[in-house]
């Protein structure tokens, strides 16, 4: 399937099967997690999978999600940041695009679960943890609707809304994406997830430079976000074998656009 294709129909199962993952299946998972680490570094992150999933949804329903709303999955992928820097969220949200681009080659559903008001010690207790924090979880799981579903593109900003040219605020138009061969890839990025899909990630193109910035800056969460739009970034540029070393260094302030990484394209 092309990357594009392949990314519009990367949608979120809330709704899955009541079954087990199986054991060769998990197996499979820690391995790319394992792979993962190694990638990203064992000393910002670690990733969890609690396969007793009705331990996980017992211990939040009422707590995690969007208003409480807990989405009930056989099993649940933590991200565990270890250390307090910025940076490392971002990567964490990066990981885990990539195990999802894997978990959907085993058929294997998601959906990213807000845990930001949930007491760190039920967190600990369920996930059997004791540095850092989790800081976001996945339900993963088989999809009960096994038809894939595209994205629609109602319900996603128009371009011109998220890539500015030169600096921020200064809307780049279809012509300007066109001569730099983007056009395609940010119709494509605007499918990536958000939270309560605020699509809060805003582009600067200056030469040939990438600047990621975050508009209206509302913690953890949209540096989820930013990591999570990375790595469409990168998947969708591997057409046109555009660079993927993102320098990410958050600049965490009360700016109305926050700076958070950028790339050579
Ligand atoms: C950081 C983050 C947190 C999210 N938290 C939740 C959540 O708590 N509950 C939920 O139902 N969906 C959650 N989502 C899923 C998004 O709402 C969803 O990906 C987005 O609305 C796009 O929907 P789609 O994948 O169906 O196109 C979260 C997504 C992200 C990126």
């Amino acid at each position: 399937m092309l990357t594009t294709q392949f990314l519009k129909s990367r949608t979120s199962t809330r709704d899955f099967k009541d079954m087990a993952i199986k054991q060769a299946d998990l197996e499979k998972i820690q391995k790319v997690i394992d792979g993962e680490i190694i990638k990203l570094g064992k000393d910002d992150l670690a990733f969890i999978v609690q396969s007793d999933g009705e331990k996980v949804y017992k211990a939040l329903d009422g707590k995690a999600g969007y208003g409480g709303i807990m989405i009930d999955a056989p099993a649940y992928l933590a991200l565990n940041t270890l250390n307090d820097n910025p940076a490392s969220l971002v990567k964490g949200a990066y990981g885990v695009e990539e195990i999802i681009t894997e978990l959907d080659k085993m058929g294997i559903g998601n959906c990213w679960i807000t845990v930001g008001e949930v007491d760190e010690s039920i967190k600990k207790e369920i996930f059997a943890y004791d540095k850092g924090e989790v800081r976001l979880l996945l339900a993963i799981g088989y999809p009960v609707d096994e038809t894939v579903r595209e994205h629609k593109f109602d319900d996603r900003k128009g371009i011109g809304e998220f890539v500015f040219i030169d600096e921020l605020g200064k809307k780049a138009t279809n012509e300007d994406l066109e001569q730099r061969g983007l056009d395609e890839i940010f119709s494509y990025a605007r499918f990536a997830p958000s939270a309560y899909n605020a699509q809060p990630w805003r582009f600067v193109l200056v030469d040939d430079l990438i600047k990621l910035y975050i508009e209206d800056y509302k913690g953890n969460v949209n540096l989820l976000d930013a990591g999570i739009i990375m790595y469409y970034l990168d998947k969708l540029g591997e057409s046109i074998s555009m660079g993927s070393n993102w320098e990410i260094q958050p600049e965490i302030n009360d700016d109305k656009y926050v700076y958070i990484a950028s790339k050579q394209l």
